[in-house]
């Protein structure tokens, strides 16, 4: 019987689903790790040793999370790259059919709405701290493409910014979508990507 099941609920392949919980946990951590150390380094206000106030520091511990957010996001970048060639290439089980189609449009927009934000936002972070020279990692510097622009730099961490909201917006609907299915339509859809699920 269990063979019968494995044929009528088609899952994600074992890659794809370590694919998919690695980038996610990365995301995780990426999104509140960048709202903490931007708002250490440009807004937390201080008291330095004279006495003075200021504000957002610039300390060890604001260096290591900023090392740590360009790493984790160019690790972002070349794992949905590596993903999106594996996805193009293998493709993804068919939908479940007892979802209606319109359902299934709208979930397969958010996912490509994804795919793309996970491309272009990391592209925009490292385009930011190269027009800005602000090309260090833990101590090794990374290789600049563009020439120094501060104006550029400005412009395009604004653009950083609400992509990574778009992308905290596109997760919660993502998140919301599956407490749905797992809950209130009951469905089988959220056993297609859990991890070690061979149906
Ligand atoms: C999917 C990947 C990424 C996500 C989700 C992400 C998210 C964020 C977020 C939420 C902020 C805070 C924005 C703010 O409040 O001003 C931020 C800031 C920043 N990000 Fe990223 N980021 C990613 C990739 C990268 C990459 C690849 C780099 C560079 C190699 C980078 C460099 C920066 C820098 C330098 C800031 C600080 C800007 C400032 O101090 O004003 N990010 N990022
Ligand atoms: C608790 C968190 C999450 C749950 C429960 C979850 C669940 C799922 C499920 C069940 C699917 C398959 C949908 C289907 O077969 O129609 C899926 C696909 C997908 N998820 Fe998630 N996910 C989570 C977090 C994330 C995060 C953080 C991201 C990216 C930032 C993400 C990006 C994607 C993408 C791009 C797909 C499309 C896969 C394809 O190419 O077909 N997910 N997710």
């Amino acid at each position: 019987m269990a063979q019968d099941r494995r044929y009528a609920l088609p899952t994600y392949t074992p890659t794809a689903r370590a694919l998919h919980w690695l980038i996610a946990f990365l995301v995780f951590i990426q999104l509140p790790l960048g709202l903490y150390m931007s708002y250490r380094g440009n807004e937390m206000i201080t008291v330095n040793e004279k006495g003075e106030t200021v504000k957002g520091i610039f300390d060890a511990l604001t260096g290591v999370l900023y090392s740590s957010h360009k790493l984790i996001g160019l690790t972002i970048f070349l794992l949905i790259v590596v993903r999106l060639l594996y996805r193009l290439t293998q493709g993804a089980p068919r939908p479940d059919p007892s979802v209606p189609a319109a359902l299934t449009g709208v979930s397969h927009l958010v996912h490509w709405m994804l795919y793309l934000l996970l491309i272009a936002v990391p592209i925009a972070g490292y385009l930011a701290i190269s027009y800005g020279r602000y090309l260090e990692v833990f101590g090794i510097p990374l290789p600049a493409l563009t020439e120094k622009n501060m104006d550029m730099s400005k412009e395009i961490f604004e653009w950083h910014e609400t992509g990574a909201f778009l992308i905290l917006a596109f997760v919660t609907l993502h998140i919301l979508a599956a407490i749905y299915h797992k809950f209130i339509r009951k469905d089988r859809v959220v056993e297609r990507m859990l991890p070690n699920k061979i149906v």
